[in-house]
């Protein structure tokens, strides 16, 4: 592939995200405050970050922004569904996240953006009460086709080229795939009989993708992980990814992880806990909800250790996770691990980790990468699922019978040489032995 093969970022790209709680209003308030230049897009990767091209004695360094023909901030405009009728600025002002000083600059454009009706379900998520802006359609076909209405109607409003979807909704409750998930077929008639296994998440992301729209998935559901919605975006030539964003706790997990193995240290037990005060804790709060998550983020370590590879270093390794909701520290999440590792002869060591993070801020940014690089993806006429974009998530989205990825710096190297490679610049391998030869 080459550069001009990619359709260039021309005119406006909207971003419609269903769920507009903490993370989605986070996200809004610092575009429009790093477009007003109030602000600068801290950890967003796609505006702050470099990539080096060619040998590293040709001092090629160029921002990836320049690098990758992207949307500009200024051509980004919002839209979204949530359950509350809340507009953007009073469901910033709720979650938090933001201080009044900090949302008065932006205020008049959060105002504007007004969530339309969900499709919702207390089935999938029991814990948000009085919801008032649920739409009442009669059965999961009809609700596509509403959300279709919606995005056509959106892109026409809004005079958009193309658009992205990112799921930023409350996680739903835990399901393994079931038989209406395996086919396409029987997916649409899932829809047509009104399956009680199809979920708001998956009716979003059908939705999007017969409309052609890519689709990112920030929380642990299924969603879009599952052959039926595979099928869809093959046929449909539309890029998806997932789960769950990967921010605190789990993104310090695969970092810390990869050193500790690096190194042959041996890990015994790894226990992980926090509080958290906000929505989401709450609805985490419910079993069958942080099941989801548990899923998701137990996943990480087994892969990056590979205990069936190191029966001695890994093997007997102890791994728990808890989430405990807290209603007084609200966003300002706090997670302590307890790692207990041993070295040369066995000798026994401790580490211990206290973030003191705020969930939505470490989370904003992965949602306005995730929406630029597929928005990019598909200028470059790519589907399908987007592994390259694992870095963002928790839970990375990959082919059947292959693992996933977890280790943040070889998701880093294989995002970097994947935007390398869509540019037909050569990739980097690290050998280096061409600056010792004659
Ligand atoms: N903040 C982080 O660091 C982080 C990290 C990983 C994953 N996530 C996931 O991202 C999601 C958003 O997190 P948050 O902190 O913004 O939570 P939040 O509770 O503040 O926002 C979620 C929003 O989704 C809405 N919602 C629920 N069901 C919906 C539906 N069917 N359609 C449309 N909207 C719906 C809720 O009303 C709420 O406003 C959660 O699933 C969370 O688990 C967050």
């Amino acid at each position: 592939m080459t550069s001009t093969d990619i359709k260039p970022a021309s005119g406006k790209l909207g971003i419609l995200i269903p769920g507009m709680g903490a993370v989605a209003t986070t996200f809004m308030a610092g575009v429009i405050a790093a477009r007003k230049g109030t602000a600068a897009p801290i950890g967003s990767l796609s505006q702050m970050g470099h990539i080096r091209l060619g040998k590293r004695t040709e001092a090629r360094n160029p921002t990836i922004k320049d690098f990758v023909p992207l949307a500009d901030l200024d051509n980004i405009v919002f839209g979204g569904w949530d359950p509350y009728s809340d507009d953007a600025y009073t469901a910033a002002m709720r979650a938090g996240v933001l201080q009044a000083n900090h949302l008065e600059g932006v205020a008049e454009e959060l105002r504007a953006i007004k969530p339309m009706p969900a499709v919702f379900s207390h089935r999938w998520v029991s814990r948000l009460d009085d919801v008032d802006n649920v739409a009442d359609d009669p059965d999961h076909m009809t609700a596509v086709e509403r959300i279709v209405e919606d995005i056509e109607r959106f892109r026409a409003d809004n005079g958009c080229e193309r658009l992205v979807m990112v799921w930023c909704g409350s996680t739903e409750a835990f399901e393994e795939p079931s038989d209406v998930h395996l086919t396409l077929e029987s997916f649409e008639q899932g829809l047509k009989d009104n399956d009680p296994h199809i979920s708001p998440s998956q009716i979003y992301a059908y939705a999007a993708l017969t409309a052609g729209v890519p689709f990112a998935n920030g929380a642990p559901n299924l969603t879009v992980d599952f052959p039926a919605m595979l099928e869809l975006a093959a046929r449909e030539n539309v890029p998806v990814c997932g789960k769950d964003f990967k921010t605190g706790q789990t993104l310090l997990k695969t970092i810390l992880a990869p050193g500790m193995k690096a190194r042959m240290l041996g890990i015994d037990g790894w226990f992980s806990t926090n509080i958290l005060g906000n929505r989401d804790g709450e609805v985490l709060d419910a079993p069958e909800n942080f099941k989801s998550k548990e899923v998701s983020k137990l996943g990480v370590l087994e892969t990056i250790l590979q205990p069936e590879a190191y029966p001695e270093l890994y093997g007997d390794l102890y791994h728990k996770v808890r989430i405990n909701y807290y209603p007084p520290r609200g966003d300002d999440k706090e997670g302590w691990d307890n790692i207990d590792i041993f070295g040369w002869l066995g000798y026994k060591m401790q580490i211990k980790v206290d973030f003191l993070c705020k969930d939505s801020i470490l989370a904003a940014p992965l949602v306005l990468d995730l929406a630029l690089f597929l928005d990019l993806a598909s200028r470059a006429g790519k589907s399908g699922i987007h592994e390259w974009l694992s870095f963002y998530f928790k839970s990375p989205q990959v082919a059947e019978g292959l693992y996933p990825e977890h280790d943040l710096f070889i998701q880093l190297k294989k995002l970097k040489n994947t935007l390398r490679h869509m540019m037909g610049e050569e990739l980097i391998t690290h050998l280096g032995t061409e600056y010792y030869e004659d």
